[in-house]
């Protein structure tokens, strides 16, 4: 049986993982952070000594691969068996996701596993290809947008909460956001432009820019879509039930 399918995709840092969370948190339903897949795919070539440009290696590892995702948004995201949740987090790991996942090998054994989840359950599933190449019949597609600013903003934030950069004076902080911006917009840069399905907005998906909008703005939009869409809204029943 296929469940509800939500996807959203969007660039680095637009707010994709914020937001599915807690719209599955309200729907109830499983999220998906198929981001959290290539990094951790990356982190296998690396730990196998793969190189770069060696494709047909790169597709057997993430084949061999056991990558396995928290069904809500906390929880560990396990490689192998083993918590990698902080490492694939690193600059390294982005760094490379962002180049191992243009390769046609990679994509075609993490988009089956893909497909086999959401087939499986209702579910939010965020990323790039997911309204284009994985769910083209998705419910319900949204495309994430904001400025670059705001984003390399964003992603400060995001590290510090984590622990990730020490809480540094105005000049490092100024140095970090250039590096951030010049960091989002590479990715973004060859995201956009690999062959194999690229970062591109479906035709019936729903942009929505997040540069001026609260977290709650967020979220409450892309709910009251899925509503319309045929998704319940649990969040009451949640409460009740907690
Ligand atoms: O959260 P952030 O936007 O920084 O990155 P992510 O969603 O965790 O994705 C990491 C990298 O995986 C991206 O830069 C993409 O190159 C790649 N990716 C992809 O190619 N297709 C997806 N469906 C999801 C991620």
């Amino acid at each position: 049986m296929t469940g509800l399918i939500i996807a959203i995709d969007g660039p680095a840092a637009s707010g994709k993982s914020t937001t599915a969370k807690l719209v599955a948190d309200r729907l109830a339903y499983t999220y998906i952070d198929s981001g959290a897949m290539y990094r951790a795919a990356a982190l296998r070539a690396l730990r196998l000594g793969i190189a770069e440009g060696d494709h047909e290696a790169l597709a057997r590892s993430t084949e061999g691969a056991s990558i396995e995702l928290p069904k809500r948004g906390d929880g560990p995201v396990l490689l192998d068996g083993s918590d990698v949740s902080a490492e694939i987090r690193t600059e390294l790991v982005t760094a490379l996701a962002s180049v191992v996942s243009t390769v046609p090998g990679v994509r075609r054994a993490l988009v089956r596993q893909q497909r086999s989840i959401g087939h499986a359950t209702d579910c939010v599933m965020e990323g790039r290809d997911i309204g284009t190449v994985v769910f083209p019949d998705a419910d319900l597609k949204i495309f994430l947008v904001a400025d670059l600013a705001e984003r390399a903003r964003r992603r400060l934030r995001q590290m510090k909460e984590q622990g990730l950069l020490g809480e540094d004076g105005e000049d490092e902080n100024e140095r970090l956001l250039r590096e951030f911006a010049e960091d989002i917009q590479a990715r973004d840069e060859r995201d956009s432009t690999r062959e194999d399905s690229p970062l591109t907005k479906a035709p019936d998906a729903i942009e929505l820019d997040t540069t001026g909008l609260s977290i709650e703005q967020q979220v409450e939009a892309v709910v009251r879509l899925a509503i319309e869409r045929g998704a319940a809204d649990r969040g009451n029943e949640k409460a009740v039930r907690e």
